[in-house]
């Protein structure tokens, strides 16, 4: 996994867009001078001009890089919240990119296993893979069918299946049904982010499977650049590992077990 540390200063920039891409869901578009460099998987912690409260910046997953740099917000708290009400023109701190990213396959197929506000890394990882010819099938998993923020987007690049908890769209399950399926095929590499318990249902198949897989971890972060040592995460072997700098990707058996 890569590491790009050419970032730790704030940018001080704008609001282009906020759009509601699905309910609770905001893709917060900002302009970036000089541009955003980020690789999927690697994050931005964003604090807006909001104010004394909350006084801690947030980490968001970079959906697009470049002249206007993009995340996907889902309004759980204070600071969320606040970014989703903010609105074209309203001023932005970024510091980033941050962390490592994805490593890209070399020439086998992708597979993509998406929970929730987990879609936001892959988004960008599928839309890269697409220009590279890399064919992408991408398991997008969530409630209901108003819990798919960016599912036009990934219709564009990938072979989309869908599940939801309810059934309202797609196959009624968990994202883990038609994962297991797809690794049949073990010619892939798979790539998650998503709820915890998700990420290590989705290690432990593809351990079984004897497929790589890389998952992009999420730990409650004051920092992102190492300081707080506040997002530690434990390893099988008892021993600790930084999310914002040794991650926020790892390889899944590293962290939950099944290394060779
Ligand atoms: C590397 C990384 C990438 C992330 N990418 C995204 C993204 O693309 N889009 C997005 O909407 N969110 C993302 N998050 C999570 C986001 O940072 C938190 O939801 C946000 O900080 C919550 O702030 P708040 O003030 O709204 O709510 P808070 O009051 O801080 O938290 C609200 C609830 O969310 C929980 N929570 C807070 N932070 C985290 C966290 N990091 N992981 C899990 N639970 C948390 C709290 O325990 C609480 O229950 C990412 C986090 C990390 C570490
Ligand atoms: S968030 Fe501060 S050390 Fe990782």
């Amino acid at each position: 996994m890569t590491t790009t540390d050419n970032s730790k200063k704030y940018l001080k920039t704008r609001i282009q867009r906020v759009e509601t891409v699905a309910p609770g869901y905001s893709l917060l578009s900002f302009e970036c001078t000089p541009p955003l460099t980020g690789i999927p998987g690697q994050f931005v912690m964003i604090r807006g001009a909001w104010g004394a409260s909350p006084v801690l910046p947030r980490a968001f997953s970079i959906v697009q890089a470049g002249n206007i740099g993009q995340v996907l917000v889902r309004d759980v708290g204070p600071g969320t919240s606040l970014l989703c009400n903010m609105h074209s023109g309203d001023e932005l701190a970024v510091l980033g990119p941050l962390g490592n990213g994805f490593v890209e396959p070399k020439s086998t197929k992708a597979v993509l296993v998406a929970g929730g506000v987990g879609v936001a890394p892959l988004v960008f990882l599928a839309e890269k893979l697409a220009e590279r010819d890399v064919p992408v099938t991408f398991l997008y998993g969530a409630r209901t069918e108003n819990d798919l923020p960016l599912k036009e987007r990934i219709e564009n690049c990938a072979n989309l299946i869908i599940t939801t908890e309810d059934g309202s769209i797609g196959t009624k399950g968990r994202v883990t049904i038609p994962l297991k399926e797809t690794l049949q095929d073990q010619n892939c590499v798979v790539y998650s982010c998503g709820p915890n318990l998700m990420l290590e249902a989705v290690g432990k198949i593809c351990a079984a499977a004897g497929v790589e897989c890389q998952v992009a971890l999420e730990s409650p972060m004051a920092c992102g650049m190492g300081t707080c040592k506040g997002c530690a995460v434990v390893r099988p072997d008892g021993s600790f590992t930084y999310v914002c700098t040794d991650g926020p990707v790892f390889v899944a058996a590293t962290i939950y077990g099944g290394e060779k």
